[in-house]
């Protein structure tokens, strides 16, 4: 059996590559390098020693991914090839709409095409909204996303719901992540993101390797503990390993099921720059800026679904994530262009 891994050279597929290999899976993965490079997949060979093939292919060129399904005996497919940048959306609403809608719809055809029905999708805690209470359940209402990223999880999951509503064959798993932080214990992957890091973890990892000079919390007037935002980090090999369930309960139960991935417990900015000094020795200077438009308070898991059905947990700290993001970080300053 192949799984078919869309974005697979990213940092939450690359990941994913490494868990899923180590299960025992073949794997297929295509990626059109937008935010990412093949070194990273070269990286997974090494940490697995195992082969496998790998394509530069553009979800949306429905003639390449046929090409691909026609050259491999696909089973399932993990679908995480998207842009993730909240801010950048607001700017490229189209860009957005495009890659992640029309990529998706464009994956879909081809799986309907090839008779391939069976769909893990990365979606995200954004979908949650800023109304619904902590922590956050699977049947809570959906919806009221700020910005067009947020608004192609929630509509891309919606598109999910009705393809399994109108063809019983379809199995759809769609994971709602919380905070992906840490990389894979070999420091040889992890997260690389292009310029100056949206993201709180990538921004304290660049502020502890030099290169940025301190970090900016965005406020500390919060309705949290101490003021700043809290959320749910998962460690992102645990985050993978969530998939490899995820993948064998898709290829036995039909129709749409949902699950949040996350660790359940809340952490606050604050509270991520002490694990940092705690795991690494480093101190990490911050100050204290404006809010970011669009921030909530409080975002964390109930995690109970995902434990009680696909028997799955978390098993890693923030101390743990945060250690393994330095090992990357030191080792890789600049990310796989060195
Ligand atoms: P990433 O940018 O590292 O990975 C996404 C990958 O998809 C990249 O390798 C990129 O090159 C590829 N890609 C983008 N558009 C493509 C296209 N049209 N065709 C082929 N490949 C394409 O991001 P990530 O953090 O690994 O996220 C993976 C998925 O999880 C995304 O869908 C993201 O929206 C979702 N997600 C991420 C987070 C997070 O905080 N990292 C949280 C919730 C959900
Ligand atoms: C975490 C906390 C910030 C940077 C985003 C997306 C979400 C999902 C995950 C994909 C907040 C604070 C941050 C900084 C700071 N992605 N912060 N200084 O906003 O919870 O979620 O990534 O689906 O959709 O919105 O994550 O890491 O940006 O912020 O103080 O330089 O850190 O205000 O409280 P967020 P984040």
């Amino acid at each position: 059996m192949a799984v078919f891994i869309t974005g697979g050279a990213g940092f939450i597929g690359s990941h994913t590559c490494v868990e899923m290999l180590e299960a025992g899976y073949e794997i297929v993965v295509a990626d059109n390098y937008s935010n990412s490079s093949a070194e990273s997949l070269e990286r997974v060979k090494k940490i697995t020693g195992k082969d496998f093939p790998y394509y530069e292919c553009d979800i949306r060129d429905k003639e390449g991914l046929a090409r691909i399904f026609d050259a491999h005996k696909i089973d399932a497919v993990i679908h995480f090839a998207g842009l993730k940048a909240v801010g950048e959306s607001v700017a490229k609403p189209l860009e957005y709409y495009d890659n992640n809608i029309g990529g998706t719809i464009a994956l879909l055809e081809v799986m309907r095409e090839k008779n391939v029905k069976t769909i893990v999708f990365s979606s995200s805690a954004t979908v949650y909204g800023s109304e619904n209470p902590v922590p956050f359940k699977e049947d809570m209402k959906t919806g009221g996303t700020t910005n067009p990223y947020g608004t192609t999880k929630y509509m891309i999951e919606i598109i999910l719901q009705d393809l399994c509503k109108a063809d019983p064959e379809w199995s759809v798993s769609l994971l709602r992540y919380f905070n992906p932080i840490g990389a894979h214990e070999s420091g040889l992957i992890g997260e690389a993101p292009n310029g100056i890091p949206n993201n709180l973890m990538p921004y304290i990892a660049q502020v502890a390797v030099g290169k940025r000079e301190k970090l900016s919390v965005f406020g500390n007037d919060y309705n949290t503990p101490d003021g700043t935002g809290v959320r749910d980090y998962i460690h992102v090999v645990d985050l993978a390993k969530g998939h490899v369930k995820a993948v064998a309960r898709a290829v036995s139960v039909k129709g749409c099921e949902v699950f949040n991935l996350g660790t359940g417990h809340g952490v606050s900015v604050l509270e991520l720059v002490n694990a940092f000094k705690e795991a690494n020795g480093i101190e990490i200077p911050y100050v204290i800026a404006p809010r970011r438009p669009g921030d909530i308070d409080n975002s964390y898991a109930d995690v109970t679904k995902a434990w009680e059905i696909l028997g799955w947990k978390t098993e890693k700290t923030i101390v743990d994530a945060c250690r393994d993001t330095w090992r990357w970080q030191s080792g890789n300053p600049d990310g796989y262009g060195n």
